[in-house]
């Protein structure tokens, strides 16, 4: 993989992802609960965090996904929203004052300072029940796959995944650590959600049972590589969240310097993309839209 330019990605794929992107928009505003009146706060702070501008790689990522392993009805939309929903709750509490002490998110205040912290815990909870009540009403899929999928996304969010992660980071992440202890919280905390993604793609779709463990390679490979840019990106001014978050906290970046870490993200971008090909050949749809995601991480150099 090179991540020098987008060049090879042509002008069509990317109308295409700004389709998938507007159809996740237009998706998340009808799931999340309407807040017309203005005292509803937690409906209103839902929207407000939710719909406010993110990546939204992860609902890019399972559309895709299950798009080339053959999917091509339209659960991988809900099951994105989804998804894009435990995120949210997820950044609503990672910011919070008793975790990293936010105040910008996604270029806005963080909701425990627009709208308190008791609302931003209740919205957090109201939004990881909306994630699993929008897998448990998906329409014409066997039970038995619904079933599946609420509990893949269970497994993400507790403590297989990331509350466990975001245990370890707070607590752990106080005192040096071994580089293997902090792989293990960076894929606990990113790299299980992506996990459950191509699993909730694979499961969506008729494919074969051997590529699972390979998505699954997939995705640990790419959350090692995203936590590694996050950590890079928390020096970078002009960013839409707060820098400066992970001073005194053993992350590889403390642990190896930036030059090192740049290395390291590009040997697990290399090894995602190795996956990758074991799955889809040289359809390589996925591996733009990496390329795309990471190519800021390049402009550092
Ligand atoms: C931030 O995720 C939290 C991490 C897991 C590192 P993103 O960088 O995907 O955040 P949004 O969704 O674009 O705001
Ligand atoms: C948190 O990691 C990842 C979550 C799962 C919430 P960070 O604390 O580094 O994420 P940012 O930098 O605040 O987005
Ligand atoms: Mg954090
Ligand atoms: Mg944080
Ligand atoms: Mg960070």
């Amino acid at each position: 993989m090179t991540m020098d330019s987008d060049a090879t990605i042509n002008d069509g794929y990317k109308e295409r992802l700004e389709q998938v992107r507007a159809c996740i928009e237009k998706r998340l505003d009808e799931l999340l609960p309407e807040s017309g009146n203005e005292r509803d706060l937690v409906a209103l702070a839902m929207r407000e965090s939710t719909l406010a501008p993110g990546k939204r790689m992860r609902p890019i990522l399972l559309m895709l996904t299950a798009e080339g392993l053959g999917h091509d009805g339209t659960w991988g939309l809900d099951l994105g929203c989804a998804v894009e929903m435990i995120h949210a709750a997820s950044l609503v509490l990672d910011d919070m004052p008793c975790m990293d002490n936010a105040s910008l998110r996604r270029g806005r205040p963080t909701v425990h300072l627009k709208f308190g912290e008791d609302i931003a815990i209740l919205t957090a909870i109201a939004l990881l029940s909306r994630a699993f009540g929008v897998i448990a009403a998906i329409s014409d899929l066997a039970p038995t796959i619904r079933t599946q999928l609420v509990e893949v996304a269970a497994n993400a969010v507790g403590m297989r995944g990331l509350v466990r992660g975001q245990f370890q980071d707070l607590r752990d992440g106080q005192q040096s650590r071994r580089p293997e202890e902090i792989a293990v919280t960076n894929n606990l905390k990113t790299g299980v959600l992506f996990g459950a993604i191509v699993d909730m793609a694979w499961l969506i779709s008729s494919a074969e049972d051997s590529v699972r463990p390979m998505l699954q390679t997939f995705a640990m490979e790419l959350g090692q590589a995203f936590q590694m840019y996050d950590d890079l990106r928390d020096t970078c001014p002009g960013s839409e969240k707060d820098q400066g978050k992970d001073v005194g906290k053993s992350t590889f970046v403390s642990l190896y310097g930036e030059d090192k870490v740049r290395q390291q993200l590009f040997v697990h971008l290399c090894n995602a993309e190795l996956s990758l090909r074991q799955v889809f050949g040289d359809s390589g749809l996925i591996a733009d839209y990496m390329r795309m995601v990471f190519k800021q991480a390049a402009l550092t150099h």
